[in-house]
């Protein structure tokens, strides 16, 4: 099938990259926000990314231009009624995307493909909150989407096969490389990334090393752009704290288990960089 336009639901930090990537590739695209003041600043993210690239001599003005030109705002979710995709960013709420996916089926065409950015919540519990599930699929992005090159496809029992071809033709065309994983807690990336920070946390508790020798270790002997604990107060503790419960909730695996100390900085307000504390201190 053939994605002629393309609908985003939530235009927060994923909803406007999403958006702006897909409009840098040539798609007609309507973003989506709850009312507009937000709309406003979801649509301000997108503009200020593409000045950056302007400013750097990464786009021309006529480019940039023509991008904002094929992006469309509105807080009327009628308006997706002709688009070939949609892709729901909303919060990583299950109760609030499976209302936005159970209004999209009721609005979209019927050969309407609907994606999920989800980075935890299980997709097949989403597309059941549709009449068509096998046109159900997750389109795992990741921050800041347009300069990211990973897309992660998160396939379920039902999609189908057409779904997927779609979906996997779809993120190459915005440039993406493509992995594809199951609809298992953490797909493939925070899976993994889970296990890895929860685990440096479990070593700055148990008084293994400390906070900057651990980051050090990773930055330094792995050539990783940014040690475990600076990621996680990047990530905001809160959201890793909130990965790590629905994780542990249904695989049952200790090490997922959220460490402590990372429940007792959460509670202390101390989300890391945005509250200006966390594993380190940014005030
Ligand atoms: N931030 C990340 O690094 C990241 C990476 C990958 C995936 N995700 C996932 O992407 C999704 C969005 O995350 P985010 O970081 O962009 O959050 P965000 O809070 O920046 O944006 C979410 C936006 O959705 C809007 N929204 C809520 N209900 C809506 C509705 N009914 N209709 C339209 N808009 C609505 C909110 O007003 C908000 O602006 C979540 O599922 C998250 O888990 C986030």
């Amino acid at each position: 099938m053939e994605i002629r336009k393309v609908g985003v639901v939530g235009c927060g930090i994923m909803g406007a990259g999403i958006a702006q990537s897909c409009a840098q590739s040539g798609y007609p695209v309507t973003a989506s926000e709850i009312n507009e003041e937000l709309l406003n600043k979801g649509l301000g993210i997108i503009k200020k990314s593409l000045a950056k690239s302007v400013e750097k001599g990464k786009l021309s003005k006529e480019d940039e231009e023509a991008i904002l030109g094929r992006v469309k705002g509105t807080t009327n979710i009628e308006d997706f009624s002709d688009c070939d995709l949609v892709i729901e960013a909303v919060v990583e709420n299950m109760d609030l995307k499976k209302k936005v996916f159970a209004d999209l089926d009721r609005i979209c065409p019927a050969h309407a493909i609907l994606a999920s950015n989800t980075s935890c919540l299980s997709v097949t519990e989403i597309a059941m909150a549709t009449k068509k599930p096998d046109k159900v699929i997750g389109m795992h992005f990741f921050n800041p989407v347009p300069m990211m090159a990973l897309l992660e496809v998160v396939t379920t029992v039902i999609s189908s096969e057409e779904t997927f071809n779609t979906v996997q033709s779809f993120g190459e065309s915005l440039g993406k490389t493509v992995i594809v994983a199951q609809d298992k807690p953490g797909f493939i990336v925070n899976r993994l990334l889970g296990a890895f920070m929860l685990e440096a946390v479990r070593m700055v508790e148990a008084g293994i090393a400390t906070r900057e020798d651990i980051d050090n270790g990773m930055v330094l002997g792995c050539n990783h752009p940014m040690g475990p604990l600076s990621l996680a107060d990047f990530v905001g503790l809160d959201t890793m704290y909130y990965i790590a419960e629905s994780m542990y909730e249904e695989l049952k695996d200790p090490k997922f288990a959220p460490p402590l100390l990372l429940k007792r900085l959460v509670t202390a307000g101390h989300l890391g960089r945005k509250t200006g504390k966390g594993f380190y201190d940014y005030t």
